[in-house]
């Protein structure tokens, strides 16, 4: 009989306690602290050794490193492989998280017929049966020979299947259903997800093989299970997007071999996910004209420059409390903003209710969106519409001025490319109605 032995884990952030607490010491979440059960297994004995793929070290002059890139697979399909920073590397293992229903299984069915043309593609589906994975793949006419389905929760049977078959590229769908049995937590706890995925990646490292973990994101946009799954794993690739609209941003978090914030527009079709080349002019596609409460900002994400829609909604308050709410930027950014116009330009907005919105879903998280917020709301405010034309952005300092932002330049090109003017002489909030404001 294997011995047992208890831990206390944090639900929130994966701190492990042998003693129970109220409170997580690490990341003070109240009555966050679970039992979970571990049996002596193979990887849990020390379970940070688990965690790290072993690599030989030697110091290298500059020049000489990165001499021998990395291979990597092109899938063809553009946007894709520029997020991934220039294809995805053979014998890497990431995670494709979103919340459930965004596309993550049928983006990534998609994504291993490709691989099939040119290897052994293997889909593990632990969430749907394979009749449900087959239909989708009918829809979206994925008819290869080397895809394989393999419909399995438990990891030790996955493993020896792919140890049969050795696939080149693996798809686990989804992390928080499979499990390994030497854990006696449910699927989907913090130990289950946190050692199926130091598992999934010593096994695919140790054979070469490509991965993709699907894993499920809860509504506060957290991955269900702690932080240090995306230290396990060399990229992070999160699927972001409205239901109320057909499209999908692909985004990613972490990467290895390629930079981070970089992201992509797909558009979804009954034949699957379809990319979108120019995400500017798509997302400026619906924009009402000559409306109060509308600006367009020019953003950066990641390295590539974005127009985007701001729209906000400025009403007289009905409760005592005026309600603020901010989809696309963060809460704190919006109040600060709020009450530097409140300060700067004498708008009684303890009065009113203020609504802001980026268009379609996108998180921005650049200060440089500061500038078309507060134009939106001014604009809403004195029910003038912004300029017709133009696109802004710019930080706001507390104090009411504008700052510059980084990759200026990149903006102006992408606003002029769209036929748009950079208005950029706005120094301070107060000059909003005059320069921005019809
Ligand atoms: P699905 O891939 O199952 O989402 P997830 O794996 O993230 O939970 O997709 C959800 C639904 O959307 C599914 O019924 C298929 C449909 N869908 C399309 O019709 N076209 C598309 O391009 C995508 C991505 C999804
Ligand atoms: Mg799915």
């Amino acid at each position: 009989m294997a011995k047992r032995k208890s831990v206390y884990v944090c639900q929130e952030c994966g701190y492990r306690s042998p003693k129970w607490a109220g409170r997580c010491p690490e990341c003070g979440a109240w009555g966050s602290l679970v039992e979970e059960v571990l049996r002596e297994g193979r990887s849990n004995k020390n379970p940070r050794s688990s965690w790290v793929t072993p690599t030989v070290s030697k110091p290298l002059p500059i020049r000489e490193v990165g001499k021998d890139r990395e291979e990597r697979f092109l899938t063809g399909i553009g946007e894709f492989d520029r997020v991934t920073g220039g294809g995805v590397v053979k014998g890497s293992v990431a995670l494709v998280s979103g919340e459930p229903g965004i596309g993550k299984s049928t983006f990534l069915l998609q994504i291993s017929s490709i691989f099939a043309k040119r290897g052994k593609a293997l889909y593990v589906t632990a969430e749907e049966s394979p009749q449900q994975v087959a239909l989708r793949a009918d829809r979206l006419g994925i008819d290869e020979d080397n895809l394989l389905i393999l419909s399995e929760n438990n990891l030790e049977e996955i493993e020896k299947h792919i140890k049969e078959i050795k696939p080149n590229f693996v798809v686990f769908d989804s992390i928080q259903t499979l499990y390994l049995p030497y854990i006696e937590s449910s699927a989907g706890s913090v130990s289950q997800v946190r050692e199926s995925t130091a598992f999934i990646t010593n096994l695919c490292k140790g054979m070469g093989i490509t991965a993709f973990i699907v894993g499920h994101v809860t509504k506060e946009g957290n991955i269900a299970g702690p932080k240090v799954l995306e230290h396990i794993v060399d990229a992070v690739f999160q699927f972001e997007g409205d239901r109320g609209y057909n499209f999908r941003i692909f985004k990613s978090l972490k990467n290895r071999f390629g930079s981070t914030g970089e992201l992509a527009v797909f558009e979804m079709t009954d034949r699957g996910l379809r990319e979108v080349p120019n995400p500017s002019e798509f997302f400026l596609s619906e924009r009402p004209k000559g409306k109060p409460g509308s600006v367009i900002f020019a953003g950066i994400e990641g390295s590539r420059p974005i127009l985007l829609e701001v729209q906000a909604l400025v009403t007289r308050a009905i409760f005592t409390t005026p309600q603020r709410r901010a989809k696309g930027i963060s809460p704190n950014r919006l109040s600060i903003i709020v009450a530097v116009l409140e300060k700067e330009l004498g708008i009684p907005l303890r009065n009113f209710d203020v609504f802001v919105n980026v268009v379609g879903g996108v998180k921005v998280d650049e200060p440089a969106v500061d500038l078309p917020v507060a134009t939106a709301i001014a604009s809403s405010y004195y029910e003038r519409p912004v300029k017709e034309s133009i696109a802004v952005f710019g930080e706001i300092g507390l104090t009411g001025e504008v700052r510059r932002v980084k990759l200026e330049e990149l903006r102006l090109r992408e606003a002029e490319k769209n036929g748009l003017e950079v208005v950029s002489d706005v120094k301070r909030v107060e000059e909003i109605p005059e320069k921005l404001l019809v």
